[in-house]
């Protein structure tokens, strides 16, 4: 477990001695290599739950993918449970977390069926469902004679339409409206081995959209507008939801948001509890957020292998590209040495990747920032554990513990 007491500073505001002290405590350490500090962590992990207004908070795992960091932050006052991204991870955390809700449907046939084998496991775990067809699906692989209750959360879709700009929000859940939601946790509460015990609303176009646009204020003055509308129009079909739902079932959980929108969410009083997990390691895409600044926890070492001249230095890796719609933003950040550019027409390539500026000479280092929380993880088997400029050890991921989900 790693301590993650409130620290009482913030030196990662001072780069200029925050990044070589980071170097210095890495240097015996081969690269590239991946690090975690941990002060910086402690301070999300605690500025997450202030923000959060008193509601507990779920851990996203997916932007972690770190099972030492999970545990010790779910030890923390005021976070609780998980939201897991894979049935087969959920089962595997479900080892050590008594409340995993697996935060999207699966198709995962033999986690299904390890599930349907598992009273623990599904006194533990909620599944999530937007469709009678996946409930079909779980039946088919084990029929509810077979089996222990299944408990279930309905993922309500809070995407909106506007006129000019067209779909806002993420494309998941067919249950677009309260009723829709009601009409399927109608029939889940008539059809055998299942229990409907919570709801899930996330409004990505809020949690998962910046606010800063540089150069571009017409472009924030815009998203502020949609963000704004969505705020209002989400609230609203969640507690119709929730309302609706309420004649129906004993909901234990109703959860929303995640790490991009509490200010926003805990507003709802429809809202039990939150989500949030990139706000813990803090991706460059935070740094774009107007109501918070996360500290940035996780960043990759890099070493710099040789020099092919005219101000341009190589480093080893480096094209650590985020998901999402893909941009120069999607790019991992170099932030030491400062003043480093990508090549335009090479960027950050698979294997090696050309820098300007900093002066870097062979066995030089680099420090980035991915633009993500999670996915680093999937690149590395380790991260190098550091805090106040001292290595404490290091932490496996997922993949180095052996195990990729999704
Ligand atoms: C269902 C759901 N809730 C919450 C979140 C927010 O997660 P985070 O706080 O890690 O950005 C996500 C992220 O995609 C999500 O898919």
């Amino acid at each position: 477990m790693i301590a993650l007491p409130r620290p009482a500073a913030t030196p990662w505001d001072a780069p200029e001695s925050w990044w070589p002290g980071l170097l210095a405590a890495t240097a015996d350490l081969d690269a590239p290599l991946g690090v975690l500090e941990l002060d910086a962590l402690a301070w999300n992990a605690h500025d997450t739950v202030r923000r959060a207004a008193g509601l507990p908070i779920r851990l996203a795992t997916k932007s972690l993918r770190v099972r030492e960091a999970v545990e010790s932050v779910l030890a923390l006052p005021g976070w609780s449970g998980v939201l897991a991204y894979s049935l087969a991870e959920a089962l595997w955390l479900a080892e050590t977390v008594d409340d995993v809700v697996l935060g999207y449907p699966t198709a995962d046939r033999a986690a299904l069926a390890r599930l349907a084998l598992d009273a623990a496991a599904a006194a533990r775990i909620t599944l999530m469902v937007d469709s009678i067809t996946q409930l079909d699906l779980i039946d088919a692989v084990a029929p509810p004679r077979s089996r222990p209750e299944l408990r279930v959360a309905l993922d309500l879709d809070l995407s909106i339409h506007l006129p000019v700009l067209g779909h806002l929000g993420v494309r998941r859940s067919p249950l677009t409206d309260p009723e829709a939601a009601v009409r399927l946790g109608r029939e889940i509460a008539m059809r055998p081995g299942f229990r409907l015990v919570g709801l899930m609303g996330y409004e990505a176009q809020v949690a998962g959209v910046v606010d800063r646009y540089a150069g571009n204020p017409a472009y924030e003055r815009v998203i502020a507008a949609v963000k704004r509308r969505s705020i209002a129009e989400v609230h609203e079909r969640r507690a119709a939801a929730v309302a609706g739902l309420a004649q129906i079932a004993e909901l234990e959980f109703v959860n929303g948001g995640g790490t991009g929108s509490l200010e926003s969410t805990v507003d709802d009083a429809s809202v039990t509890e939150v989500t949030s997990g990139s706000g813990l390691f803090g991706g460059h895409l935070f740094d774009r957020y107007r109501t918070f600044r996360p500290a940035p926890a996780a960043s990759f070492v890099l070493p710099v292998v040789r020099v092919p001249g005219d101000g341009v230095a190589t480093a080893e890796g480096g094209g650590w590209i985020a998901s999402g719609p893909i941009g120069p933003d999607r790019r991992p950040l170099p932030v030491w040495p400062p003043g480093l550019e990508y090549e335009p027409r090479e960027q950050a390539g698979e294997v090696q990747t050309p820098l300007r500026g900093g002066g870097l000479r062979v066995g030089d280092r680099v420090v980035l920032r991915h633009a993500k929380s999670g996915e680093p993880a999937e690149r590395l088997a380790a991260y190098a554990l550091v805090r106040g400029g001292v290595l404490e050890g290091g932490a496996p991921t997922y993949r180095g513990e052996g195990r990729t989900f999704s």
